[in-house]
Formats: C-alpha cells, structure tokens, sequence
C-alpha cells in the first residue's frame, strides 16, 4: 500500500469539492461570478467547525477574551482613520493590446488571457502607466443616489473591534492584558484573485486584537505567534507543511511594527495563512484623533494613563478550510485499485459518521434508520442505503468522513454493529448501545 499526493492537487481538489458539495462556484448557472464560491452543505459543515475549534481556543477556553460581532458596514471616517482610504492599494496595469488587468509587481506570475497564453511580462503587449487601486468597495447608504452617504464594506473586521473597544471594556469589566474576537465577512476588491477559495474578493476573518501595555508587546507577540500556529497543530495540520515568514521592512503594512505570517506549503507554494502583527496604538490613536473620544485606558493599580498596544491574530476562514482540505487529500494505491481519501480531523469533519444497512432488506434499513436517528440528536451523521456497501464507504472516505457504521444480520441477532475507521479501513464491531460513547470519544 503506497501514499502519494498527486502533482495536479489543486485541480482534483477543486472537482472534489463540487462533487461532494463542498464548494460551488457562486452563480454557477449564469456563467460564474469570477473569485466568489459558495459553500455546500459538507463545505458549511466543515467551515462551522473549523470556526466554532478557532472560538473554542480563542474566546471559550480563556477569561481574557470576550467575542462581538459588529457590522459591515460602519462610519466612512473609521476608514480615513485607519489609513485604508489613502493607503489600501494595490499598483495596477492595464495591457492596451489585451485590456487584461494585472498587478503591476506580480507580472512574473500573472497569465495573458490571449491564446495561446504566456506570461504577462513575456507576451508584448503594450501596459499603462501604474496606477494605484484602492482595494475597498464602495458603496452608498440612503435612498436616492445623489446625496447618499458613501460608504465601504468593510475590508478587514479588525476595525470593528478597534471602535467598540471602549464598549466592551466597560461592560465586560475586563482589564488589560485582554482581548476581542471577531469571526466575520470582509471584501477586497482583489486585482487578481486566484487559486480557487485561497484568494477572493468576498472571505471571512477570524481575528483578535489582543490589547496590551505598551513596553510588554513584545512578550505578547511572541506569545500569540507559538499560540497561534499550535493551533493549526491541534487542527491536524502536518507540521512540516506549516511555518513563519517574518515580514521585511518593505512588505510591513502600513500599521505594523512586527509582522509575522504563519504559511502553509500548499501546492502551488508556501502562501500566508495567517498575519500576527504588532499594531502599536497605531489604530487607537487614529480613531482617538479623528473621533475626538479619549480611548486611553485608566489602570487603577498603577494610576497610569495610557493608549494600549495592540498584537492581532488574523486568520483568513476559508483559507484554512482550503488548508484542511489540502493537507487532507491524499490518493491511496490500494491493492487493486485506487481510493481517494480526505484525512481531516474527526473533530472537524462535516459528518461524523456515515450509517449504512448493509442490504434493504430483513429489517436492516429500519434498524440503521433508528441507529441514525439517535446519532443525530448528537452529531452529524448520514444515512445511506444506495448502491454496494464497497462503493458507499468509498464515498464517505472522498467525504472526509472518519467513521462507517454497518448493520449487518449479526446486529438483528444481537444488536451489534461493525464500525470502520477511514483512514485503516480497519472495522470492529461492537454493541450498538456503546456507539454514542465510541464515536464521541474518538471526535470530541
Ligand atoms: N486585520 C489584518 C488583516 O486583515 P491581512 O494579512 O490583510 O491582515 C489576514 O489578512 C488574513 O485574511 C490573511 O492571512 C488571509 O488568511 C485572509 N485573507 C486576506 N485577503 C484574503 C482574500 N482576498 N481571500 C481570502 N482570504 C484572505
């Protein structure tokens, strides 16, 4: 038996995706909205549960952070405050012979769309001049056009929590070192997006913005690093596809005092998936300017005033899902033939279980039927009576499912059923009244 990941990954996790309903390109009957998906439903299954393992880790197993969930749309000005009016930009060409439209510092990597297609910086055509291109997307607010408010959708949550910072201090009575968790939608007017979920123009966020003294920044950053990329261990991640990418001088944003990514090995390269940065009291000292509000924080020990320092964690959602769905691909030569198998984690995977009869017959289906039932109350699991039982675990094993449930006629006789593990294909049987506790040790 031999494991191998196959060199066309991407292209073979794509065609999984939509055909186990993972995810679907958006608008698909209309042609396709290029760089936006949609989740099916094992797809928003898993993203579920890798969201609810990040809070888990992030809010629930800890006193000092809290959640919100604030708005998409927010005040203009937070954006003038924060520097993405001026400085959320991109540098654009346009190619006068192809009317393409590339970024201007990645035209080694970008493809002419005229056939037969090269490299952009190989294929003659003429460009423009670089311009600049602001990444938000604009919008107004009001009903009649002329006179409506512009406003923004928001391009990272992290603002959000910035300016109900004062909010949350006061009501949930924390006291700093603490923090502010966000999972939510933010949009970016990519130039090119790419790479299937990896970069798109609508995505979500996982964030915290961890608020500290200043002077004890450092410690916290480093602290959150190694917090941080242990929990894509804890997520079943293989470590040595994981590693940090310090940023230079040149590549810091425009908020950042220290940066570091956490990037994954995915098939077409080491890529971010996670930004750990050192923000100062860069964007509390903007909304305090522009806002006019005193967002020092009082420290009733020492009776000192200060604006806090901030160390944000930023996870992009749907590039760790992708990541787990890489990471978990593999293509298993068996001894006869093929089988392609999706290792996730039990404790992300989008069913549990799959419960199967193993004929449609002699009271094997209503059994399995009650078998589920029960299961549901407490996980997702699926009932599936169609087709050989064979060809029913190779689809759950496509599906990431990590565990199969069989009735078979020694479960009419005395009540047990057999349960086969995805990854050693390895089956066991035991009593149908233990399966609840076997299969929740296994994915809890
Ligand atoms: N608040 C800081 C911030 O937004 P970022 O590095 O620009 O930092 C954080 O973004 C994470 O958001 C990235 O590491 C990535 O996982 C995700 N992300 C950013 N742009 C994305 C896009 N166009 N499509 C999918 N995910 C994206």
């Amino acid at each position: 038996m031999s494991k191998k990941k196959p060199d066309n990954t991407m292209n073979k996790i794509v065609s999984l995706c939509k055909r186990r309903g993972y995810v679907f390109q958006s608008s698909e009957i209309y042609g396709g909205l290029d760089s936006c998906y949609d989740y099916g439903p094992l797809g928003v299954e898993l993203k579920k549960n890798v969201k609810e393992f990040w809070w888990k880790h992030m809010v629930q197993m800890r006193d000092n952070i809290v959640g919100l969930d604030s708005s998409i749309l927010m005040h203009p000005r937070i954006w003038e405050a924060s520097g993405h009016v001026a400085g959320f930009v991109d540098p654009l060409v346009d190619c006068k012979t192809c009317k393409g439209r590339f970024r201007a510092d990645q035209l080694e990597s970008s493809v002419c769309p005229n056939k037969p297609s090269k490299m952009v910086s190989e294929c003659g055509g003429e460009l423009t001049d670089v311009r600049q291109f602001n990444l938000m997307f604009k919008t107004q607010m009001g009903p009649v056009e002329e006179g409506a408010t512009a406003v923004y959708l928001r391009p990272e949550t992290a603002q959000g929590i910035y300016v109900n910072y004062p909010n949350v201090l006061q009501s949930s009575r924390q006291k700093i070192p603490f923090g502010i968790a966000q999972i939510g939608k933010a949009f970016r007017n990519e130039i090119t997006p790419k790479n299937f979920i990896f970069r798109m123009r609508e995505f979500e966020q996982m964030e915290m913005q961890f608020f500290v003294k200043p002077g004890t920044d450092t410690e916290w950053f480093e602290y959150w690093k190694e917090q941080r990329i242990n929990w894509y261990d804890e997520l079943g991640i293989r470590k040595e596809n994981l590693r940090f990418h310090q940023h230079g001088e040149t590549e810091l944003a425009h908020y950042a005092a220290a940066a570091f990514d956490v990037e994954y090995k995915f098939p077409f390269g080491w890529q971010e998936l996670e930004g750990i940065h050192n923000r100062t009291d860069f964007d509390l000292k903007r909304h305090q300017e522009c806002s006019t509000k005193d967002l020092q924080y009082f420290d009733d020990v020492t009776r000192e005033k200060f604006v806090p320092y901030i160390v944000e964690t930023s996870a992009g959602c749907d590039r760790t899902l992708l990541t787990c769905l890489v990471d978990a691909y593999e293509e298993e030569e068996l001894e006869k033939d093929t089988r392609t198998v999706l290792r996730l984690s039990p404790r992300i995977a989008p069913l549990k279980a799959g419960i199967f009869p193993l004929v449609k017959r002699d009271g094997m289906p209503e059994l399995a039927r009650k078998i589920t039932d029960d299961l549901k109350q407490h996980m997702m699991v699926f009932y599936d009576e169609a087709g050989a039982v064979g060809r029913r675990y190779r689809r759950q094993d496509e599906a990431g499912t990590p565990f199969c449930v069989t009735v078979d006629s020694e479960s009419l006789e005395n009540n047990t059923v057999t349960v086969r593990d995805r990854d050693t294909m390895v089956q066991e049987r035991i009593n149908a009244d233990g399966l609840l506790a076997y299969l929740r040790e296994r994915v809890e």
